[in-house]
């Protein structure tokens, strides 16, 4: 039995996905042993959060060879570009502002600020993608965010009147030092806001593959909430974006700062609709994820059959849970298709299927095509309108497997 990391209660599983290896760690000799562990996700009963049973050392996933770029594609630079904005906005009355960002990746959003000498902080754990934000003029700190280094930093640079992080805040195990974290670098109107997947769409979506070693939480509103009370915060907005497959963006400030909006209360009513608070609400959920595996198994196998070659495109860390699971190798795909020169030249987790550079794909394009990136679907298929008006097909399966 699992606790609930947030207030201690017992986690109900929702999904067993057995042993998986580390989404983002491709693999660089296949002869050597990968790193495993065991993937399932449980509800808690008491604050509603859902969050990964067992958990992979940070270590073991955010190092110096992390293989994670942000800057692979042009629809997420646009994202952070606007987010950059908004927090320009939002800073714009505010005599000597201080931005703090929490996962600053490639420094694909601070660059925007640094550009304008607004004073801000990356914090990046992984050292090589770290350095790319530096030479992007990025102010970056090389470290793990919690209580301890929010403490440190406002020592060192007084308390920040805008916190954000996308995609990190779900990473980070040890959810209430972050929490605490937050309450102590925030300036009394500071405004802390983060984005992660959305347990409504992973669950709306059936979008299993959203569930990997480095997202340890599945945020709703109704947990976020919760959660920002225990450490005198509250959620004051809410606003859904569609990248990665759909994510929620929070906003947080100290406890009577802000006014919730009506957004909020409009999130929390659908989520309990959807029985996101009760154990009930996800009973189905593992059903839905076997059929999805099985039918797409079954698909890739009759077109492989039928001698066809199929090619993946995208060699995204969700696909690790979405192929292991589903038992598809490199037995029935070629080769994973991708841009990032840091994933060319190795295998993928588990699989151990080769990620090849995109020129082989142009080369010589496959029939059919498994989208793995497939939040990044519209985008994609802007770049291969040739691909697919010359009979090319991408085999997408959210909801369901569908040949398009
Ligand atoms: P990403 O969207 O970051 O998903 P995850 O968080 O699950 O890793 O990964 C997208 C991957 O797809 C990344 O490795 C880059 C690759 N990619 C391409 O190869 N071609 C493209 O046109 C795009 C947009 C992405
Ligand atoms: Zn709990």
């Amino acid at each position: 039995m699992s606790k609930c990391r947030v207030c201690c209660a017992e986690l109900k599983t929702v999904i067993d996905f057995g042993s998986m290896p580390i989404s983002n760690r491709f693999v660089v000799d296949p002869h050597v042993d990968e790193y495993k562990f065991n993937l399932s996700v449980g509800f808690c009963p008491e604050c509603y959060m859902v969050e990964l049973e067992e958990c992979v050392p940070p270590s073991e996933m955010f190092n110096a060879d992390y293989t994670f770029f942000s800057s692979t594609s042009t629809a997420m630079a646009e994202h952070f570009h606007r987010i950059a904005d908004e927090i320009k906005e939002r800073i714009s009355d505010k005599v000597q502002p201080f931005v703090v960002e929490l996962g600053c990746n490639d420094g694909i959003m601070l660059q925007h600020l640094a550009a304008q000498g607004i004073a801000h902080l990356g914090i990046e754990p992984s050292a090589n993608v770290a350095l790319k934000a530096c030479e992007r003029g990025v102010n970056v700190r090389t470290d793990f965010f919690n209580a301890t280094l929010a403490r440190e930093i406002v020592r060192e640079y007084g308390h920040a009147t805008v916190v954000c992080g996308s995609n990190v805040v779900c990473h980070i195990e040890d959810i209430n030092s972050v929490f605490s974290g937050i309450s102590e670098i925030l300036s009394e109107e500071g405004v802390f806001f983060f984005e992660d997947p959305y347990l409504f769409d992973i669950i709306c979506k059936t979008s299993f593959d959203q569930i990997y070693d480095e997202h340890v939480y599945y945020f709703s509103a109704l947990s976020v909430s919760n959660l920002a009370k225990r450490h005198g915060l509250e959620l004051v907005d809410i606003s859904l974006q569609e990248v990665h497959g759909g994510e929620a963006r929070y906003y947080l400030m100290k406890q009577g700062a802000g006014h919730p909006s009506a957004r909020v209360e409009e999130r929390l009513r659908a989520e309990k609709q959807l029985k996101l608070d009760k154990y009930e609400g996800y009973s189905d959920f593992s059903q839905r994820v076997k059929k999805i595996s099985g039918d797409l198994k079954v698909l890739l196998e009759d077109l492989s059959a039928q001698g066809e070659r199929i090619v993946a495109y995208g060699a995204t860390s969700k696909s690790t849970t979405l192929l292991n699971y589903a038992g598809v190798g490199s037995n029935l795909i070629e080769y994973v298709s991708d841009i990032t020169p840091t994933k060319i030249g190795k295998y993928c987790p588990g699989t151990l299927i080769p990620v090849k550079s995109y020129a082989e794909f142009e080369k010589n394009p496959p029939l059919y095509t498994l989208l793995l990136a497939w939040n990044h679907k519209n985008e994609i298929f802007l770049k291969e309108e040739t691909y697919r008006n010359q009979g090319g097909r991408f085999i997408t399966f959210f909801p369901a497997v569908v040949v398009e």
